[in-house]
Order: structure tokens, then C-alpha cells, then sequence
């Protein structure tokens, strides 16, 4: 089985991606960190994250069994990924890898931008979760503050908002939500309210 998850940042899509795949016993690929990687490899180079031929060498480059996944989810580079995954050459390189991980056995989670849409339009279930902008950066503020770093939310819902604006206006695979996929508004759900509501529309999509 596989279980696409599309939604936008902080929706929380992550977080139900774990434990669909920890529930399901199925693998688990959070794609973000593809291209977080590809854009920390830029940062930490001191070039920045528009500078299409470096992203591009990046991408082909990349080894997800080295990923340092707490350094990859700082903010910065979550803000530099937007830009990066706007390269279609960059999108590109990361597609075999994702659709061979989607591939083996015995099937697997994917949540990013594009998964019910590109990466896996063939997916048994595809669950597009979202949240209201403001109920995202509190949420982001709060995960921020809880790692220690220093965070505003007006300033994170500025960022979400333009982040948002980014990922849906891109030409190259566009947050958008697949025509068969449902939707799962978290807003007023915590996390595993969220949880029981995705492993119903999982049942719904096996019973058919
Ligand atoms: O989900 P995230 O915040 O870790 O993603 C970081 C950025 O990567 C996001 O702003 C857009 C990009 N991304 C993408 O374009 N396609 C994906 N499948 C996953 C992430």
C-alpha cells in the first residue's frame, strides 16, 4: 500500500506521515527533507539557494542515509528548500529516488508537496491535510521555542504565508491538491484527533 500525503508547511503532515507508517508497519519518506537537503548543501557552501546550477549539482549529489534530520529541519533551510524545489532540474534529479522508494516492498508513506499529484498519482490513498495559516504558525512557533530557537509568530506567519504563495504559484509541480485525494483540515484537531480522522480515510480507501 501506498499512502500520499500532500498538505502545506507546518499542516502537520509530517507528523501524521510517522505514525500512519509506524501503524500501517509500512516505510516512511518525508520528501521535505530532500530538498532541505539540497538547500543546506547550498547554505553551508555560502551560495544561495537560487543559484540554479549549484541546486542542480546538489540534488544529483544527495545521500539520504547521511541526512542529519535535525539540521535539516531548522528554519532557515526549510525557507531556502522553498526556493530550491522551485528548480525543475532540481525536482528532477530527487524523482527516481522517491518513486523507487514508494516502489519496494512492502510500500510505504510519502508526504510533501506533489506526491498524490507526481510522485505517486497511482497511490491507494492520498490524504491533501491542511490547516488555517495562522493555526500552522502558532503550531510552528511553538515546535521553534520548544528546540530552543528564537521565534515570533507574526514573523513565522509572514513566512508561511509567502511560503505558501511560493509553493502553490510554482510552474514545476505546484502544491495542489490531487482531484482524488481527501482533504483533512487539522485546524481544529489536535494531533491525534488528526491521526484517528487520517486512519478513517485510510480504512474508507482498502474497503473501497
Ligand atoms: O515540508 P517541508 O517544510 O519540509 O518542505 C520544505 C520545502 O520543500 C517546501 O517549502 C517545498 C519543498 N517541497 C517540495 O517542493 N516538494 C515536496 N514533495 C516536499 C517539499
Amino acid at each position: 500500500m501506498i499512502i500520499a500525503i500532500d498538505g502545506p508547511a507546518a499542516s502537520g503532515k509530517g507528523t501524521l506521515g510517522k505514525r500512519l507508517a509506524a501503524h500501517y508497519k509500512l516505510r516512511h519518506l518525508d520528501t521535505g527533507l530532500l530538498y532541505r537537503a539540497v538547500a543546506k548543501a547550498l547554505l553551508d557552501a555560502g551560495h544561495p539557494p537560487s543559484d540554479r546550477a549549484r541546486a542542480i549539482a546538489a540534488a544529483q549529489a544527495i545521500d539520504p542515509a547521511r541526512f542529519d534530520e535535525a539540521a535539516l529541519k531548522q528554519y532557515e533551510v526549510g525557507e531556502a528548500a522553498s526556493v530550491v524545489s522551485a528548480i525543475p532540474e532540481v525536482r528532477a534529479a530527487l524523482f527516481n529516488l522517491q518513486q523507487e522508494f514508494a516502489a519496494a516492498p512492502p510500500g510505504a508513506v510519502l508526504d510533501g508537496r506533489d506526491i498524490g499529484t507526481v510522485i505517486c498519482p497511482n497511490a491507494e490513498v492520498k490524504i491533501f491535510v491542511t490547516a488555517s495559516a495562522e493555526q500552522r504558525a502558532r503550531r510552528r512557533t511553538l515546535e521553534l521555542q520548544g528546540r530552543g530557537e528564537r521565534a515570533d509568530e507574526a514573523a513565522v506567519l509572514a513566512d508561511i504565508l509567502a511560503r505558501d504563495q511560493r509553493d502553490r504559484s510554482r510552474a514545476a509541480a505546484p502544491l495542489l491538491q490531487a482531484a482524488d485525494a481527501h482533504l483533512l483540515d487539522t485546524t481544529h484537531l489536535d494531533i491525534d484527533a488528526a491521526f484517528r480522522a487520517a486512519v478513517a480515510i485510510v480504512e474508507a480507501a482498502r474497503a473501497g
